[in-house]
């Protein structure tokens, strides 16, 4: 029986030439059906269906012996589990993001709104509303980046605070949020750097709010219960009086940290304020100085080069 012969086929060649052998040009079906008009009605039914059976047949057993084929390859080449699977490479945020925004929300829990401005300074804003006109040789302190316009890079975040009472007038508690550039390239300063910029003016504050406000952000910041300051005495021309702030770090040595003040009247004035009804205090540092110390890197200039290597192995 033909039926039987199928089924009991094992390779997809002597399949083909079975069903060639019955389909093909001088097949033995063929034959048969080119005999079909000779055939009285029942003989066509039973010739049709048995044309029918057997190609199904064919193609029945064609799909059998593929998928035993394929089983038997992949018994072969069995998956290896144990080989490692591609690494795993997950994007973190980088140090300077990730202090920002903790600096950013500690201020804010205290008050303070974020302020930005320009990159690129008008003379106005960064050294004479800040009480630092021209010739003022306390423009020698920073080394400024001029523009051939007499524009400049912006040398200090400063520059926001005269913008945002400017723009929103006074009373006012704001922070200011960005990079500043001057001519240095050391350890611990490149020309680019990310500073932050304190200012606080209503009636009635004093040194000690300012003091107590920067003790409190530098404890939380550097998770220390309450951290130990010194105050010194300084100079800047738009606050008077001016004082720099160190911190002492956990060797016990003091650092410096940040310069603040009382805003001086000549700055209010420049910005529409009456300096007999408002006082305030401002208070500026560099971030990126900040995130060193946190995180404990040696040299500031890493945080910029954005060497991915660098970043793995100082474990961000
Ligand atoms: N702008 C000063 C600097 O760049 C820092 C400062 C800010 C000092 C605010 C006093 C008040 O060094």
């Amino acid at each position: 029986m033909m039926q039987e012969q199928i089924k009991n086929i094992n390779s997809l060649e002597e399949l083909q030439a079975l069903y060639t052998a019955t389909f093909g040009k001088n097949g033995t079906m063929t034959a048969k059906l080119k005999e079909m008009k000779n055939l009285d009605n029942d003989a066509r039914v039973a010739l049709n269906l048995e044309n029918q059976t057997l190609r199904e047949l064919f193609k029945t057993r064609q799909m059998e012996i593929e998928n035993a084929i394929l089983m038997a390859g992949l018994q072969k080449q069995k998956l290896d589990v144990s080989l490692n699977p591609m690494p795993e490479n997950r994007g973190t945020l980088h140090p300077l993001t990730q202090s920002l925004t903790e600096i950013s929300s500690i201020l804010e829990s205290f008050g303070y709104t974020m302020h930005t401005g320009p990159q690129v300074e008008d003379d106005w804003h960064n050294f004479t509303a800040l009480n630092t006109p021209l010739h003022h040789p306390a423009r020698d302190m920073q080394d400024t980046f001029f523009l051939p316009n007499g524009n400049v890079l912006r040398t200090q975040t400063s520059a926001i605070q005269i913008r945002a009472m400017e723009s929103s007038g006074v009373p006012i508690k704001m922070f200011g949020v960005g990079a500043t550039y001057r001519k240095e390239w050391d350890a611990t300063h490149g020309p680019m750097f990310g500073q932050i910029e304190g200012l606080y003016i209503g009636q009635g504050i004093t040194m000690s709010d300012l003091i107590a406000d920067v003790r409190a952000f530098l404890s939380k910041f550097f998770e220390i219960e309450n951290v130990e300051l010194r105050i010194r005495p300084s100079y800047f021309p738009f606050t008077d009086p001016s004082i720099e702030i160190d911190l002492k770090w956990k060797n016990d040595k003091w650092l410096e940290i940040m310069g603040a003040g009382m805003v001086h009247p000549n700055v209010l004035r420049n910005c529409g304020a009456d300096p007999d009804v408002y006082q305030g205090f401002a208070f500026g540092f560099g971030w990126d100085r900040l995130a060193m110390l946190k995180y404990n890197l040696p040299d500031l200039r890493d945080l910029y080069n954005n060497d991915v290597r660098w970043l793995k192995s100082a474990g961000f």
